[in-house]
Protein backbone atom coordinates (compact mmCIF):
# COMPACT_ATOMS: atom_id res chain seq x y z
CA UNK A 1 0.00 0.00 0.00
CA UNK A 2 1.35 3.60 -0.83
CA UNK A 3 1.63 5.84 2.14
CA UNK A 4 -0.65 8.54 1.88
CA UNK A 5 0.37 12.08 2.15
CA UNK A 6 -1.56 13.99 5.19
CA UNK A 7 -0.50 16.88 6.84
CA UNK A 8 -1.99 17.34 10.52
CA UNK A 9 -2.35 20.27 13.05
CA UNK A 10 -4.90 20.90 15.96
CA UNK A 11 -6.97 24.01 16.45
CA UNK A 12 -8.41 25.49 18.80
CA UNK A 13 -11.70 26.02 17.86
CA UNK A 14 -15.09 26.48 19.26
CA UNK A 15 -18.40 24.56 19.09
CA UNK A 16 -21.27 25.83 19.25
CA UNK A 17 -24.46 23.52 20.09
CA UNK A 18 -27.84 25.10 19.08
CA UNK A 19 -31.21 24.02 20.75
CA UNK A 20 -33.91 26.72 19.87
CA UNK A 21 -34.49 25.37 16.04
CA UNK A 22 -36.04 28.53 15.27
CA UNK A 23 -35.54 29.62 11.72
CA UNK A 24 -35.37 33.72 12.35
CA UNK A 25 -32.51 34.65 9.96
CA UNK A 26 -34.59 35.27 6.92
CA UNK A 27 -32.06 35.97 4.37
CA UNK A 28 -29.66 32.94 5.51
CA UNK A 29 -32.82 30.85 5.91
CA UNK A 30 -33.43 31.97 1.76
CA UNK A 31 -29.90 31.38 1.25
CA UNK A 32 -30.50 27.58 2.75
CA UNK A 33 -33.05 26.97 0.89
CA UNK A 34 -31.75 27.95 -2.88
CA UNK A 35 -28.66 25.96 -2.17
CA UNK A 36 -31.01 22.88 -1.26
CA UNK A 37 -32.36 23.63 -4.66
CA UNK A 38 -28.91 24.41 -6.95
CA UNK A 39 -26.68 21.21 -6.19
CA UNK A 40 -25.89 20.29 -8.99
CA UNK A 41 -23.53 16.81 -9.71
CA UNK A 42 -20.55 17.14 -11.59
CA UNK A 43 -20.40 13.69 -12.66
CA UNK A 44 -23.49 13.74 -14.34
CA UNK A 45 -24.03 16.89 -15.78
CA UNK A 46 -20.53 17.56 -17.07
CA UNK A 47 -19.48 16.18 -20.14
CA UNK A 48 -16.11 14.47 -19.08
CA UNK A 49 -15.98 12.73 -22.64
CA UNK A 50 -14.51 16.31 -23.86
CA UNK A 51 -10.28 15.31 -24.54
CA UNK A 52 -8.14 17.50 -22.95
CA UNK A 53 -4.75 17.57 -24.47
CA UNK A 54 -2.29 17.50 -21.84
CA UNK A 55 0.55 19.42 -23.80
CA UNK A 56 -1.81 21.86 -25.01
CA UNK A 57 -2.86 24.95 -23.03
CA UNK A 58 -6.03 25.44 -21.68
CA UNK A 59 -5.66 28.95 -21.88
CA UNK A 60 -6.23 31.39 -25.03
CA UNK A 61 -3.21 32.62 -26.54
CA UNK A 62 -5.00 36.50 -26.56
CA UNK A 63 -6.62 35.90 -23.04
CA UNK A 64 -3.37 34.88 -21.81
CA UNK A 65 -1.74 38.49 -20.14
CA UNK A 66 1.80 37.38 -20.29
CA UNK A 67 1.43 36.72 -24.39
CA UNK A 68 2.00 40.74 -24.37
CA UNK A 69 5.22 40.66 -23.19
CA UNK A 70 7.78 41.17 -25.54
CA UNK A 71 10.13 38.62 -23.65
CA UNK A 72 7.55 35.58 -24.01
CA UNK A 73 6.71 36.78 -27.66
CA UNK A 74 10.79 36.18 -28.62
CA UNK A 75 10.11 32.41 -27.15
CA UNK A 76 9.65 29.76 -29.92
CA UNK A 77 6.28 28.90 -30.66
CA UNK A 78 6.52 25.70 -28.54
CA UNK A 79 7.89 27.32 -25.58
CA UNK A 80 5.24 29.87 -25.61
CA UNK A 81 2.35 26.65 -25.84
CA UNK A 82 4.36 24.74 -23.21
CA UNK A 83 4.94 27.74 -20.67
CA UNK A 84 0.82 28.34 -20.93
CA UNK A 85 0.39 24.74 -20.42
CA UNK A 86 2.01 24.81 -17.23
CA UNK A 87 0.96 28.32 -16.25
CA UNK A 88 -2.45 26.46 -16.43
CA UNK A 89 -2.03 23.44 -14.60
CA UNK A 90 -0.30 25.54 -11.79
CA UNK A 91 -3.64 27.33 -11.73
CA UNK A 92 -5.54 24.38 -11.86
CA UNK A 93 -3.72 23.08 -9.20
CA UNK A 94 -4.25 26.21 -7.00
CA UNK A 95 -7.86 25.87 -7.27
CA UNK A 96 -7.83 22.36 -6.62
CA UNK A 97 -6.07 22.92 -3.02
CA UNK A 98 -7.82 26.21 -2.42
CA UNK A 99 -11.12 24.57 -2.83
CA UNK A 100 -9.76 21.77 -0.13
CA UNK A 101 -9.20 24.40 2.05
CA UNK A 102 -12.47 25.91 1.64
CA UNK A 103 -14.10 22.12 2.31
CA UNK A 104 -12.59 22.45 5.74
CA UNK A 105 -13.14 26.35 6.76
CA UNK A 106 -17.23 25.53 5.58
CA UNK A 107 -17.27 22.66 7.87
CA UNK A 108 -15.36 24.73 10.61
CA UNK A 109 -18.49 27.28 10.37
CA UNK A 110 -20.89 24.82 10.68
CA UNK A 111 -19.35 23.35 14.33
CA UNK A 112 -19.16 26.64 15.15
CA UNK A 113 -21.91 28.99 14.59
CA UNK A 114 -24.05 30.35 16.80
CA UNK A 115 -27.04 30.21 14.90
CA UNK A 116 -29.49 27.18 14.02
CA UNK A 117 -30.05 28.38 10.34
CA UNK A 118 -26.10 29.47 10.39
CA UNK A 119 -25.36 25.68 10.49
CA UNK A 120 -27.47 24.42 8.24
CA UNK A 121 -26.29 26.90 5.48
CA UNK A 122 -22.80 25.98 6.04
CA UNK A 123 -23.15 22.52 5.95
CA UNK A 124 -24.59 23.40 2.39
CA UNK A 125 -21.23 25.06 1.58
CA UNK A 126 -19.22 22.22 2.80
CA UNK A 127 -21.22 20.18 0.57
CA UNK A 128 -20.64 22.82 -2.40
CA UNK A 129 -17.13 22.60 -1.78
CA UNK A 130 -17.01 19.07 -1.52
CA UNK A 131 -18.35 18.87 -5.36
CA UNK A 132 -15.63 21.66 -6.27
CA UNK A 133 -13.04 18.99 -4.71
CA UNK A 134 -14.11 16.88 -6.83
CA UNK A 135 -14.61 18.71 -9.75
CA UNK A 136 -11.24 20.20 -10.06
CA UNK A 137 -9.25 17.16 -9.09
CA UNK A 138 -11.06 14.98 -11.94
CA UNK A 139 -9.74 18.01 -13.93
CA UNK A 140 -6.72 18.42 -13.07
CA UNK A 141 -5.87 14.67 -13.59
CA UNK A 142 -6.43 15.18 -17.19
CA UNK A 143 -3.77 17.56 -17.24
CA UNK A 144 -1.56 14.74 -15.91
CA UNK A 145 -0.04 17.46 -14.16
CA UNK A 146 -0.23 18.39 -10.51
CA UNK A 147 1.27 21.67 -8.91
CA UNK A 148 1.78 21.74 -5.31
CA UNK A 149 -0.03 24.58 -3.20
CA UNK A 150 1.29 27.78 -3.07
CA UNK A 151 3.00 28.47 0.42
CA UNK A 152 1.32 31.97 0.41
CA UNK A 153 -2.41 30.20 -0.18
CA UNK A 154 -1.50 27.52 2.29
CA UNK A 155 -0.36 29.80 5.17
CA UNK A 156 -3.78 32.12 4.81
CA UNK A 157 -6.06 29.57 4.68
CA UNK A 158 -3.69 27.65 7.70
CA UNK A 159 -4.14 31.27 9.29
CA UNK A 160 -7.90 31.07 8.68
CA UNK A 161 -8.06 27.81 9.93
CA UNK A 162 -6.42 28.37 13.18
CA UNK A 163 -7.64 31.56 14.03
CA UNK A 164 -10.17 30.14 16.75
CA UNK A 165 -13.43 32.00 15.68
CA UNK A 166 -16.22 31.84 13.11
CA UNK A 167 -16.54 35.45 12.49
CA UNK A 168 -12.52 35.08 11.65
CA UNK A 169 -12.96 31.85 9.57
CA UNK A 170 -15.79 33.56 7.21
CA UNK A 171 -13.75 36.50 6.82
CA UNK A 172 -10.59 34.73 5.90
CA UNK A 173 -12.29 32.57 3.71
CA UNK A 174 -15.53 33.91 2.38
CA UNK A 175 -14.45 37.56 1.73
CA UNK A 176 -10.74 37.04 1.15
CA UNK A 177 -9.34 33.81 -0.14
CA UNK A 178 -12.52 33.31 -1.99
CA UNK A 179 -12.61 36.77 -3.17
CA UNK A 180 -9.42 35.87 -4.79
CA UNK A 181 -11.01 32.54 -6.06
CA UNK A 182 -13.35 34.40 -7.55
CA UNK A 183 -11.58 36.73 -9.83
CA UNK A 184 -9.68 33.74 -10.61
CA UNK A 185 -12.59 32.23 -11.81
CA UNK A 186 -13.81 34.23 -13.53
CA UNK A 187 -10.75 35.19 -15.29
CA UNK A 188 -10.17 31.62 -15.94
CA UNK A 189 -13.48 31.43 -17.75
CA UNK A 190 -13.08 33.80 -19.83
CA UNK A 191 -9.56 33.00 -21.00
CA UNK A 192 -9.56 28.97 -21.49
CA UNK A 193 -10.24 27.51 -24.58
CA UNK A 194 -11.81 24.13 -22.55
CA UNK A 195 -15.36 23.56 -22.89
CA UNK A 196 -14.91 21.13 -20.07
CA UNK A 197 -13.35 23.63 -18.52
CA UNK A 198 -15.88 26.88 -18.65
CA UNK A 199 -19.27 24.49 -17.76
CA UNK A 200 -17.40 22.91 -14.70
CA UNK A 201 -16.44 26.99 -13.58
CA UNK A 202 -19.58 28.00 -14.41
CA UNK A 203 -21.00 25.68 -12.14
CA UNK A 204 -18.57 26.50 -9.13
CA UNK A 205 -19.37 30.02 -9.97
CA UNK A 206 -23.24 29.52 -9.07
CA UNK A 207 -22.36 28.12 -5.83
CA UNK A 208 -19.68 30.90 -4.78
CA UNK A 209 -22.33 33.65 -5.21
CA UNK A 210 -24.22 32.19 -2.55
CA UNK A 211 -20.74 31.92 0.11
CA UNK A 212 -20.09 35.16 -1.08
CA UNK A 213 -23.29 36.42 0.26
CA UNK A 214 -23.21 34.34 3.14
CA UNK A 215 -20.22 36.61 4.17
CA UNK A 216 -22.49 39.81 3.93
CA UNK A 217 -25.89 38.80 5.47
CA UNK A 218 -24.31 37.05 8.32
CA UNK A 219 -20.76 38.38 9.39
CA UNK A 220 -22.04 41.70 9.02
CA UNK A 221 -25.27 41.41 11.52
CA UNK A 222 -22.58 39.84 14.11
CA UNK A 223 -19.84 42.38 13.59
CA UNK A 224 -22.34 45.48 13.88
CA UNK A 225 -23.58 43.68 17.54
CA UNK A 226 -20.12 43.11 18.57
CA UNK A 227 -18.47 44.83 22.22
CA UNK A 228 -16.03 47.32 20.31
CA UNK A 229 -12.81 45.28 21.42
CA UNK A 230 -13.99 42.46 19.96
CA UNK A 231 -14.94 44.14 16.88
CA UNK A 232 -11.34 45.73 16.78
CA UNK A 233 -9.83 42.15 17.08
CA UNK A 234 -11.52 41.11 14.13
CA UNK A 235 -10.84 43.91 12.07
CA UNK A 236 -6.93 43.29 13.46
CA UNK A 237 -7.64 39.88 11.81
CA UNK A 238 -8.73 41.35 8.36
CA UNK A 239 -5.52 43.73 7.98
CA UNK A 240 -3.22 40.59 8.76
CA UNK A 241 -4.50 38.60 6.44
CA UNK A 242 -5.16 41.39 3.48
CA UNK A 243 -1.47 41.84 4.55
CA UNK A 244 -0.63 38.36 3.93
CA UNK A 245 -2.11 38.54 0.38
CA UNK A 246 -1.14 42.12 -0.25
CA UNK A 247 2.90 40.72 0.11
CA UNK A 248 1.90 37.85 -1.91
CA UNK A 249 0.34 39.66 -4.75
CA UNK A 250 2.74 42.63 -4.43
CA UNK A 251 0.18 45.67 -4.20
CA UNK A 252 1.71 48.00 -1.98
CA UNK A 253 3.80 50.95 -4.19
CA UNK A 254 6.92 49.99 -5.59
CA UNK A 255 6.71 46.41 -4.03
CA UNK A 256 7.30 43.63 -5.85
CA UNK A 257 5.21 40.45 -6.00
CA UNK A 258 7.39 37.72 -3.47
CA UNK A 259 8.81 34.98 -5.57
CA UNK A 260 6.33 32.34 -5.79
CA UNK A 261 8.09 28.86 -5.76
CA UNK A 262 4.96 27.36 -7.44
CA UNK A 263 5.94 29.84 -10.66
CA UNK A 264 10.17 29.28 -10.14
CA UNK A 265 8.83 25.53 -10.95
CA UNK A 266 6.39 26.78 -14.40
CA UNK A 267 9.64 28.52 -15.29
CA UNK A 268 11.77 25.91 -14.94
CA UNK A 269 9.69 23.04 -16.76
CA UNK A 270 9.44 26.01 -19.52
CA UNK A 271 12.80 26.04 -19.62
CA UNK A 272 12.99 29.83 -18.67
CA UNK A 273 15.53 31.00 -16.48
CA UNK A 274 13.77 33.04 -13.75
CA UNK A 275 15.97 35.95 -14.21
CA UNK A 276 15.59 36.06 -17.75
CA UNK A 277 11.96 36.25 -16.97
CA UNK A 278 12.66 39.11 -14.17
CA UNK A 279 14.53 41.25 -16.84
CA UNK A 280 11.71 40.75 -19.30
CA UNK A 281 9.27 41.34 -16.82
CA UNK A 282 11.50 44.97 -16.04
CA UNK A 283 11.78 45.26 -20.04
CA UNK A 284 8.10 45.70 -20.15
CA UNK A 285 7.18 47.59 -16.97
CA UNK A 286 10.03 50.02 -19.07
CA UNK A 287 8.01 50.34 -22.31
CA UNK A 288 4.33 50.92 -20.10
CA UNK A 289 3.42 47.58 -21.11
CA UNK A 290 0.04 46.47 -19.42
CA UNK A 291 0.23 43.05 -19.16
CA UNK A 292 -2.17 40.16 -16.93
CA UNK A 293 -5.19 42.19 -17.14
CA UNK A 294 -7.57 42.15 -20.67
CA UNK A 295 -10.96 43.49 -20.63
CA UNK A 296 -13.18 42.41 -18.38
CA UNK A 297 -10.77 40.98 -15.93
CA UNK A 298 -11.62 41.53 -12.26
CA UNK A 299 -9.03 42.17 -9.67
CA UNK A 300 -10.05 40.22 -6.64
CA UNK A 301 -8.03 42.35 -4.26
CA UNK A 302 -9.83 46.05 -5.44
CA UNK A 303 -13.47 44.45 -6.71
CA UNK A 304 -13.99 42.00 -4.26
CA UNK A 305 -11.94 41.89 -1.22
CA UNK A 306 -11.44 44.94 -0.07
CA UNK A 307 -15.52 46.10 -0.60
CA UNK A 308 -16.74 42.77 1.27
CA UNK A 309 -14.45 43.53 4.41
CA UNK A 310 -15.64 47.62 4.06
CA UNK A 311 -19.68 46.44 3.69
CA UNK A 312 -19.49 44.17 6.56
CA UNK A 313 -17.61 46.35 9.26
CA UNK A 314 -14.75 44.24 9.44
CA UNK A 315 -12.24 47.39 8.30
CA UNK A 316 -12.68 50.11 11.24
CA UNK A 317 -11.49 53.84 11.49
CA UNK A 318 -8.56 52.74 13.45
CA UNK A 319 -7.57 49.86 10.83
CA UNK A 320 -7.96 52.07 8.20
CA UNK A 321 -4.98 54.19 9.24
CA UNK A 322 -3.03 51.21 9.69
CA UNK A 323 -3.49 50.78 5.94
CA UNK A 324 -2.77 54.10 4.70
CA UNK A 325 0.57 53.47 6.87
CA UNK A 326 1.38 50.58 5.09
CA UNK A 327 0.47 52.57 1.38
CA UNK A 328 -2.88 50.51 0.70
CA UNK A 329 -5.53 51.84 -0.62
CA UNK A 330 -9.10 51.19 0.93
CA UNK A 331 -11.57 50.24 -1.96
CA UNK A 332 -15.05 50.47 -1.37
CA UNK A 333 -16.75 50.27 -4.51
CA UNK A 334 -18.81 47.30 -4.13
CA UNK A 335 -20.49 47.27 -7.48
CA UNK A 336 -19.07 44.10 -8.82
CA UNK A 337 -19.34 42.00 -5.71
CA UNK A 338 -23.14 42.60 -5.86
CA UNK A 339 -23.35 41.68 -9.46
CA UNK A 340 -21.54 38.81 -8.05
CA UNK A 341 -24.09 38.26 -5.41
CA UNK A 342 -26.75 38.19 -7.35
CA UNK A 343 -25.43 35.65 -10.65
CA UNK A 344 -27.16 32.70 -10.07
CA UNK A 345 -26.04 31.26 -13.70
CA UNK A 346 -22.13 31.71 -12.90
CA UNK A 347 -22.06 32.98 -16.64
CA UNK A 348 -22.64 36.84 -16.07
CA UNK A 349 -20.54 39.55 -18.09
CA UNK A 350 -18.72 41.86 -15.70
CA UNK A 351 -17.66 44.57 -18.52
CA UNK A 352 -20.84 46.16 -17.42
CA UNK A 353 -20.25 46.09 -13.63
CA UNK A 354 -17.17 46.98 -13.99
CA UNK A 355 -17.74 49.90 -16.42
CA UNK A 356 -20.39 51.22 -13.12
CA UNK A 357 -17.34 50.46 -10.85
CA UNK A 358 -15.27 53.39 -10.34
FE1 LIG B 1 -15.53 26.35 -3.82
FE1 LIG C 1 -16.73 28.63 -1.93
Amino acid sequence: MTEKHVETYETPMEIAWQFDYEMDIEKLRNLYSKSKRLQWDGERDLDWSIEVDPSKPIIDDDRFGLSEIPFVKRLSQSQQETFRAHVGAQRLSQFLHGEQGALMTAATLTHAVPDYEGKLYAATQTMDEARHVEVFERYVRKLALVYPMSPFLRELIDVTLKSGHWVKVAIGMNMIVEGLALGAFHNMRRATSCDLLRSLIEGVLRDESRHVAFGNVYVGKTISDMHPDDREDVADFAFDALMMMARATGRREGERPAPDPTFLAVLENSEIDPKDFVAGMREAREQGIEFDQPPGTIHAFKDLMMPALVRVGAITDRTREKFEAEGIRIFEDASVLEAMEDDDTGTLDFDEALANAS
